[in-house]
């Protein structure tokens, strides 16, 4: 692991370019790498895809454990804000004296009313402010770029989109890539009138409480495939079958909200399949781990049955613009 040390002071409130080393311990070359206006992602221990956004926001992904934090401090951060589903870790932020604002969105786009909170958020509070999603490539890039329309006069829709671009946001993202176009620009006094709760941690609705839980596991076994299949090395907690025994259990808890009672038969269909193949990959790892020369075909196979699910309901359900959309709020 390296340790990036700032050059620059890194409690000045107007960020202008921060220049951080990570002292190579493998190599003994003290590399530079630069957070920057236009500047690609950089990675810092805990803290991925991270981009220079203006003077006052940065934005990249959740902070992950102790050294995300660290990384936070060593950027100066002061506010943190997440756009993201799951709970943001309090206890970390507040021991460093950092302020957690939570004000999540979707993937399938910024409304106006959420684009002026995270702008009026970004006006007001402490800078420099971390805009947060899980990864830092599709939603906290997505916010980033209507929060600077909003709040930047000479922001052109061009210069918003090249955000998400510099992030990596996926184009299938479609209402993310619409919001710098659709979005009306406040004025300062519209913005200063607002008032607005700004929640250290949010409600968040059943269905995408579910699906962090879902991503949780998720994460785990992309990690357990990418090491053959067996117990990551660097995560010797994670026994595979019972990874894809906790995913399976997810889905079927979550097919019995009332809420997801509701939804249509192909929604419930998926999230059926879902379960299905969960099912399938513990018990081809099972099998594998009890066959010592097992094949893994049968566990790519259910492996590829359960991304699969995933990427189908996203599709339908998730990831279309919400102008297209009358967006179900009953959960
Ligand atoms: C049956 C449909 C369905 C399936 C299957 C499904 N999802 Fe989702 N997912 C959704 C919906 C709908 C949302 C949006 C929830 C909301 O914001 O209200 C969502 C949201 C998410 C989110 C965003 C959570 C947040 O931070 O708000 C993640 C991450 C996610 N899903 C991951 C996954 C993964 C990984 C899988 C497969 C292993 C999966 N999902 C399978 C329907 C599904």
């Amino acid at each position: 692991m390296t340790t990036p040390r700032l050059c620059r002071s890194a409690c000045c409130v107007a960020l202008a370019s921060i220049a951080l080393w990570t002292s190579g311990a493998q190599t003994g070359i003290d590399k530079k790498i630069t957070l920057q206006p236009g500047g690609k992602p950089i990675d810092m221990p805990g803290l991925h895809n991270v981009i220079y956004v203006s003077e006052r926001l940065i934005s990249g992904g959740s902070p992950e454990g102790d050294a995300g934090f660290e990384s936070l401090k060593i950027l100066g951060i002061k506010t943190i804000l997440s756009v993201d589903g799951a709970r943001p870790d309090l206890v970390r932020a507040k021991k460093l004296g950092m302020r957690y604002v939570h004000l999540p969105i979707g993937y399938d786009g910024v409304s106006q009313e959420q684009a002026l909170k995270l702008a009026k958020a970004v006006r007001d509070l402490s800078a420099p402010i971390y805009i947060h999603c899980h990864h830092g490539k599709h939603r906290s890039p997505g916010a980033a770029a209507a929060i600077q329309m909003c709040l930047d006069e000479k922001c052109t829709v061009a210069q918003a989109t090249d955000i998400m671009k510099r992030a990596g946001t996926d184009p299938r993202y479609a209402g993310l890539y619409a919001a710098p176009k659709e979005l009306k620009r406040p004025t300062s006094e519209e913005l200063a009138k607002l008032r607005i709760e700004f929640p250290e941690a949010a409600e968040i609705p059943a269905v995408a409480k579910a699906m962090v839980d879902i991503d949780h596991r998720w994460e785990h076994l992309t990690l357990i495939r990418k090491a053959g299949w067996k117990i990551p090395k660097d995560h010797p907690d994670l026994d595979p079958p019972h990874e894809a025994l906790q995913l399976m259990e997810h889905y079927r808890e979550m097919a019995r909200l009332p809420s997801v009672q509701k939804r249509p038969a192909d929604f419930k269909a998926w999230l059926k399949e879902g379960e299905d193949a969960a099912a399938a990959l513990e018990a081809a790892l099972r099998k594998a781990r009890k066959e010592k020369d097992a094949k893994v075909d049968l566990v790519e196979q259910a492996f590829e049955q359960s991304r699969k699910a995933c990427a189908q309901c996203h599709a339908k359900y998730r990831d279309i613009p919400r102008s297209k959309t009358a967006k179900d709020k009953d959960d």
